[in-house]
C-alpha cells in the first residue's frame, strides 16, 4: 500500500501530503516573512517572553523554548489556556500566536495581556487576531493561509526566532538557519511517497508502528518534539499515541515498565540526540535495556544534523511522515480535523466567545 502513489492520493483527500512536502519550503519562506517584523525600542526591557496559542500554534513556541534554554537568559513559558498567570504583567512580551486568529483561548488571553498592559506581538494569518492588532496598534506578522495549522509551523515557529532577535537575544543567525533548510530539504526528499518502503526510513517506521500503540520518547532539545510526534500521530492517523521525555519518566513512568499489559501491542520510538548531557546518555542505555529486556517493540529514531535546531527539524519531518503514513495504512484522510472542528463550533455557538471578543474590541483602544 506505501508504495501505491496512486492509492496514497485517493486516501490523501485533503492534500496533507503536499503540505508536509511544503515544510521546507515554508521554513525559507518564514525566513523572508520574519524579516518584516520589527518591534518598538522598549520590547528589549521586558522580563519574559509568554508564548500563547493552542494545538499546531503552541508548539511552535515549545520549539522556540526549547532552543531557548541555553540561550536566552530570561525565562520562556507556553500558555495553552484561557487565563495568564499572575507573574504576568506590563514588563512581559506575550507573544499571542493563532493560525486561524479565530483561537478563543488564545484571543482571551491576548485580551488580558492588553489589559495588563503587557507588551505584546501577535502572528496569525487571519482573524479576530488580526484585527485586533490593527485596531488597538500592536505589533502583527501577518502569514500565508491556506495550510492546516500543524503544516504551518514553520511559519508560526521561525518568526519567534525574529522575535527574540528583536529585543536582542538572536538564537539562530541567517546562515544557520538557511543550512537547516538545505538539510531538511533533502531529509524531506528521501521521505516522500515516491521513494520506496525498502529507502524510505518514514515509511519503514509507519509499518511498524501500524496496528501499535506508540510510545515516543525524547530529551532536551528534543522534548517537544516528540510531542509533535504525539500530535502528528493524533490529528493525522486519528490514532492514540503516548510521548514521555528522560529524565522525568526515570521517575514515574518507568514503572510501567515493570508490569507490562498488552505488550505486543506496544512499541517505543526514541528520538536520540548526538547533544546529551552524558548521564542522560546512560538514562537511555538503561531505559532502552530495560524495553529490550521485555520485548517490546522499539525502534530509535537518529536525528540528522550538526545543530540542535537541525536535529530538531530534521526530526519533525520523518515524524510528520510517519504520522502521514500511518493515515494511510488506516485508510483514513490526514488533513481534516473533524473533532476538533466541530468541538470548537458547537462552544461558540453556546458560549458566543467570539461576539463577546468583538464587544470588547469595539469598546477598547
Ligand atoms: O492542528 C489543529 O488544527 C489544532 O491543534 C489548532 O492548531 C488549534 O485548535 C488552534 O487553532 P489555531 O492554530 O487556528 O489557533
Amino acid at each position: 500500500m506505501l508504495d501505491d502513489v496512486e492509492a496514497i492520493r485517493m486516501v490523501d483527500k485533503g492534500n496533507m501530503g503536499m503540505m508536509i512536502s511544503s515544510f521546507p519550503r515554508l521554513l525559507k519562506e518564514a525566513v523572508t516573512l520574519s524579516r518584516g517584523l520589527a518591534l518598538p525600542r522598549d520590547y528589549r526591557n521586558v522580563k519574559e517572553i509568554v508564548v500563547c496559542g493552542m494545538g499546531g500554534s503552541a508548539i511552535g513556541g515549545d520549539l522556540f523554548k526549547d532552543l531557548s534554554q541555553n540561550n536566552i537568559p530570561l525565562s520562556v513559558s507556553i500558555i495553552r489556556d484561557y487565563d495568564l498567570p499572575r507573574h504576568v504583567d506590563e514588563n512581559s512580551l506575550v507573544v499571542a500566536v493563532s493560525y486561524s486568529g479565530n483561537t478563543e483561548e488564545t484571543l482571551e488571553a491576548f485580551k488580558q495581556a492588553y489589559e495588563k498592559g503587557s507588551h505584546i506581538v501577535a502572528i496569525a494569518s487571519n482573524g479576530l487576531l488580526e484585527k485586533a492588532c490593527s485596531k488597538l496598534r500592536i505589533p502583527f506578522l501577518g502569514v500565508p493561509s491556506g495550510y492546516t495549522p500543524r503544516s504551518a509551523l514553520p511559519l508560526l515557529f521561525i518568526p519567534l526566532l525574529k522575535v527574540a532577535e528583536e529585543i536582542g537575544f538572536p538564537l539562530v543567525g541567517e546562515g544557520e538557519l538557511a543550512e537547516a533548510q538545505r538539510l531538511v530539504e533533502e531529509y524531506n526528499n528521501k521521505l516522500t511517497p515516491e521513494n520506496p518502503l525498502s529507502r524510505n526510513p518514514a515509511k519503514q517506521l509507519a509499518a511498524r508502528l501500524h496496528g501499535k500503540l506508540p510510545i515516543i520518547y525524547s530529551m532536551g532539545h528534543l522534548k517537544s518534539v516528540a510531542l509533535r510526534f504525539k500530535d502528528q500521530i493524533n490529528e493525522n492517523a486519528k490514532m492514540r499515541a503516548m510521548c514521555d521525555q528522560l529524565p522525568e519518566a526515570n521517575h514515574n513512568e518507568v514503572e510501567a515498565w515493570e508490569k507490562i499489559d498488552f505488550k505486543e501491542l506496544l512499541h517505543v520510538v526514541f528520538i536520540d540526540s548526538r547533544f546529551k548531557n552524558p548521564y542522560l546518555a546512560e538514562s537511555v542505555n538503561q531505559l532502552v535495556s530495560t524495553i529490550k529486556r521485555e520485548g517490546v517493540g522499539l525502534s530509535m529514531v537518529k536525528p540528522l544534523g550538526e545543530t540542535m535546531l537541525e536535529e530538531m527539524l530534521s526530526a519533525i519531518i520523518m515524524g510528520d511522515w510517519v504520522s502521514y503514513y500511518l493515515a494511510i495504512l488506516r485508510g483514513v484522510d490526514p488533513a481534516p480535523v473533524r473533532l476538533i472542528t466541530e468541538l470548537k463550533s458547537k462552544h461558540d455557538e453556546k458560549m458566543r466567545y467570539s461576539e463577546k471578543f468583538e464587544e470588547w474590541l469595539f469598546k477598547s483602544g
